[in-house]
């Protein structure tokens, strides 16, 4: 076991690749410097809108994952929480549920959300990066991160963290391979550029057996709606700018689009194992 025991964790080979695979779908420079708009980030809505239907629709794995491991009243910490779809449907009820993300209007997004449900729990919320803030957070029993992991090039650290953090059980959901792979085919269209194909959840399972010393809990399932969610008339607009292209490419974007699936992975992979925090408060 690497983890609770302050060592500083080694770069095994699992974990070097998932870095080394996760730099090659970097854009290449030549193609963001031609790019009229940023093309990195989310709309807020899209995921506020994920977590409605989170709250709406059946448990997911990932949902009675975290569920089957939460004492009563205990404590859910969610770390890349967005708007909360994978922890507001198992927010504790009168325990505390701990929401942190990078980015303030995502906690704000949660937090509206959280007042509309008839459930009382108590709200933290922590804006910061994970695990640089991790801190600020005080040991809970369940650790959730959803749809994080192909953001994190040291997914080693970031791990660890997740795992010193949770006195009984971490949650990890990613999709099956990563998020942006469905636009590959527009990136040859438009740029004649190859799109990697790793690394995949079975490469962070590698680098949970190598980093956390164990194999986890694997369920792999379908996702009941897109992850990018509903296609609309805003679809080709965010797909355009991701592909760094002028507005002028737009109605050449929105055919391709009529002609292509899901623009998420449709197949999520959730991930568990015990957390290595001890019992203390
Ligand atoms: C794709 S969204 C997923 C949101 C939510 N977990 C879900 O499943 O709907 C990723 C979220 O993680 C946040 N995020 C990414 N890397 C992070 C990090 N290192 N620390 C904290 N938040 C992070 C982003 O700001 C964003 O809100």
């Amino acid at each position: 076991m690497h983890t609770g025991d302050g060592q500083p964790n080694l770069q095994g080979p699992a974990a070097s690749f998932w870095a080394d695979a996760l730099a090659q779908w970097a854009v290449p420079e030549e193609i963001l410097a031609a790019a009229p708009e940023s093309p990195w980030g989310f709309p807020t809505a899209l995921f506020v809108q994920n977590a409605r239907r989170a709250l709406e629709g059946p448990p997911t794995p990932t949902h009675r994952r975290v569920a089957e491991a939460l004492p009563e009243a205990g404590v859910l910490l969610d770390v890349g929480a967005g708007a909360g779809a994978a922890s507001l449907p198992v927010a504790p009820r009168d325990g505390r549920l701990v929401a942190l993300d990078q980015h303030r209007e995502m906690l704000t997004a949660l937090a509206d959300l959280a007042r509309s449900l008839d459930r009382t729990f108590d709200l933290e919320l922590v804006e910061g990066k994970w695990p640089d803030t991790a801190h600020e957070v005080a040991t809970v029993d369940v650790a959730l991160c959803a749809n994080v992991a192909y953001n994190v090039a040291d997914v080693s650290t970031f791990l660890t963290a997740l795992t010193n953090a949770a006195r009984h059980r971490v949650v990890v959901e990613l999709s099956a391979s990563h998020p942006q792979s469905p636009l590959s085919p527009l990136w040859q269209h438009f740029w004649g550029l190859n799109r990697p194909d790793r690394p995949t959840a079975d490469d962070a399972i590698a680098v949970v057996r190598e980093v956390i010393g164990v194999a986890p809990g694997v369920e792999r399932w379908q996702r009941r709606s897109s992850f990018m969610g509903e296609r609309g008339p805003d679809t080709a607009n965010w797909v355009r700018q991701r592909l760094c292209l002028p507005p002028s490419r737009e109605p050449e974007v929105a055919t391709l689009l009529g002609r292509m699936g899901d623009l998420a992975p449709p197949e999520a992979v959730t991930l568990w194992w015990s957390g290595g925090a001890s019992v203390r408060q």
